[in-house]
Protein backbone atom coordinates (compact mmCIF):
# COMPACT_ATOMS: atom_id res chain seq x y z
CA UNK A 1 0.00 0.00 0.00
CA UNK A 2 1.50 3.50 -0.88
CA UNK A 3 1.07 6.48 0.92
CA UNK A 4 -0.54 9.81 -0.44
CA UNK A 5 1.92 12.72 0.78
CA UNK A 6 1.60 15.77 0.25
CA UNK A 7 4.80 17.34 -1.96
CA UNK A 8 5.58 19.56 1.01
CA UNK A 9 5.66 15.95 3.47
CA UNK A 10 8.47 14.46 0.31
CA UNK A 11 10.22 18.10 0.45
CA UNK A 12 10.71 18.03 4.19
CA UNK A 13 11.61 14.08 4.04
CA UNK A 14 13.97 14.66 1.40
CA UNK A 15 15.90 17.90 3.01
CA UNK A 16 15.17 18.10 6.10
CA UNK A 17 16.02 21.21 8.13
CA UNK A 18 17.12 21.73 11.23
CA UNK A 19 18.45 17.67 11.56
CA UNK A 20 21.57 16.82 13.94
CA UNK A 21 22.32 18.06 17.47
CA UNK A 22 23.18 21.60 19.21
CA UNK A 23 26.62 20.81 20.76
CA UNK A 24 26.60 21.98 24.44
CA UNK A 25 22.21 22.09 24.44
CA UNK A 26 20.03 24.04 27.21
CA UNK A 27 18.54 20.88 27.09
CA UNK A 28 18.02 17.53 25.33
CA UNK A 29 14.86 14.65 25.29
CA UNK A 30 13.86 11.91 23.60
CA UNK A 31 10.66 10.52 22.55
CA UNK A 32 9.24 7.49 21.13
CA UNK A 33 5.86 5.76 19.69
CA UNK A 34 5.33 2.22 21.64
CA UNK A 35 3.27 1.04 18.68
CA UNK A 36 5.95 1.73 15.43
CA UNK A 37 8.82 1.77 17.61
CA UNK A 38 9.90 5.39 15.98
CA UNK A 39 11.78 7.98 17.62
CA UNK A 40 13.05 11.46 17.61
CA UNK A 41 15.55 13.43 20.06
CA UNK A 42 15.80 17.10 19.95
CA UNK A 43 18.27 19.70 21.52
CA UNK A 44 17.51 23.14 22.35
CA UNK A 45 19.33 26.59 22.97
CA UNK A 46 16.82 28.80 24.59
CA UNK A 47 17.83 32.69 25.46
CA UNK A 48 15.40 35.20 27.35
CA UNK A 49 12.91 32.84 27.26
CA UNK A 50 13.04 32.46 23.31
CA UNK A 51 14.02 28.83 21.21
CA UNK A 52 17.06 30.33 19.55
CA UNK A 53 17.97 26.86 18.26
CA UNK A 54 16.34 23.26 17.88
CA UNK A 55 17.97 20.55 16.01
CA UNK A 56 16.56 16.93 15.85
CA UNK A 57 17.22 13.03 14.99
CA UNK A 58 15.10 10.75 13.44
CA UNK A 59 15.23 7.05 13.79
CA UNK A 60 11.94 6.55 12.15
CA UNK A 61 9.99 7.34 9.20
CA UNK A 62 9.29 9.96 6.26
CA UNK A 63 6.91 11.57 8.17
CA UNK A 64 8.35 11.38 11.37
CA UNK A 65 11.04 13.17 9.58
CA UNK A 66 8.78 15.41 7.77
CA UNK A 67 6.84 16.79 11.01
CA UNK A 68 9.63 17.11 13.08
CA UNK A 69 11.82 19.51 10.08
CA UNK A 70 8.38 21.50 9.71
CA UNK A 71 8.11 21.69 13.25
CA UNK A 72 11.54 23.00 14.05
CA UNK A 73 10.42 25.79 11.53
CA UNK A 74 7.87 26.64 12.91
CA UNK A 75 8.92 26.81 16.71
CA UNK A 76 12.64 28.54 16.16
CA UNK A 77 12.27 31.94 17.31
CA UNK A 78 9.02 31.29 19.66
CA UNK A 79 9.07 31.65 23.40
CA UNK A 80 8.59 28.83 25.93
CA UNK A 81 5.02 29.44 26.78
CA UNK A 82 4.02 29.83 22.62
CA UNK A 83 5.88 26.52 21.79
CA UNK A 84 4.24 24.86 24.98
CA UNK A 85 0.68 25.52 23.39
CA UNK A 86 2.22 24.43 20.01
CA UNK A 87 -0.29 22.23 18.39
CA UNK A 88 -0.12 18.99 16.08
CA UNK A 89 -2.62 20.57 13.82
CA UNK A 90 -0.33 23.17 12.50
CA UNK A 91 2.49 20.65 11.31
CA UNK A 92 -0.29 18.69 9.53
CA UNK A 93 -1.61 22.25 8.32
CA UNK A 94 1.82 23.28 7.08
CA UNK A 95 2.27 20.11 5.52
CA UNK A 96 -0.80 20.59 3.70
CA UNK A 97 -1.81 17.43 5.09
CA UNK A 98 -0.56 13.75 6.04
CA UNK A 99 -2.18 10.51 5.89
CA UNK A 100 -4.33 9.05 8.30
CA UNK A 101 -2.53 6.61 9.86
CA UNK A 102 0.56 9.02 10.13
CA UNK A 103 -1.28 11.79 12.04
CA UNK A 104 0.69 10.03 14.96
CA UNK A 105 4.22 11.28 13.83
CA UNK A 106 2.96 14.91 13.77
CA UNK A 107 1.88 14.31 17.70
CA UNK A 108 5.28 12.40 18.45
CA UNK A 109 7.04 15.95 17.36
CA UNK A 110 5.27 17.75 19.58
CA UNK A 111 5.49 15.34 22.19
CA UNK A 112 9.38 15.80 21.54
CA UNK A 113 8.91 19.37 21.93
CA UNK A 114 6.86 19.69 25.03
CA UNK A 115 9.50 17.03 26.44
CA UNK A 116 12.50 19.45 25.45
CA UNK A 117 11.05 22.45 26.91
CA UNK A 118 10.24 20.31 30.45
CA UNK A 119 13.33 18.88 30.80
CA UNK A 120 14.73 23.03 30.15
CA UNK A 121 12.54 24.14 32.84
CA UNK A 122 13.61 21.29 35.23
CA UNK A 123 16.92 22.43 34.76
CA UNK A 124 16.62 25.89 35.07
CA UNK A 125 14.16 25.64 38.30
CA UNK A 126 17.11 23.53 39.67
CA UNK A 127 19.67 26.61 39.05
CA UNK A 128 17.19 29.03 40.70
CA UNK A 129 17.08 26.88 43.76
CA UNK A 130 20.86 26.67 43.95
CA UNK A 131 21.11 30.42 43.42
CA UNK A 132 18.14 30.85 46.17
CA UNK A 133 20.36 28.60 48.76
CA UNK A 134 23.51 30.47 48.29
CA UNK A 135 21.46 33.55 49.03
CA UNK A 136 20.12 32.39 52.27
CA UNK A 137 23.40 31.06 52.75
CA UNK A 138 24.46 34.22 52.32
CA UNK A 139 21.72 36.41 54.76
CA UNK A 140 22.51 33.65 57.26
CA UNK A 141 26.07 34.49 57.24
CA UNK A 142 25.47 38.35 57.48
CA UNK A 143 23.01 38.26 60.62
CA UNK A 144 25.79 36.45 62.26
FE1 LIG B 1 5.39 6.12 13.95
FE2 LIG B 1 5.96 7.69 11.92
S1 LIG B 1 5.14 5.67 11.83
S2 LIG B 1 6.33 8.08 14.01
Amino acid sequence: MSLNYSKKTMEHFRNPRNIGEIKNPDARAQVGNMVCGDQLSFTIKVKDEIIKDIKFLSFGCASNIATASVMTEMVKGMTLEQAKKFDWNKIVAKLNGLPKQKIHCSVLSVEGLQKVILEYEKKHQKNTKIINKKTVAKKATTKK
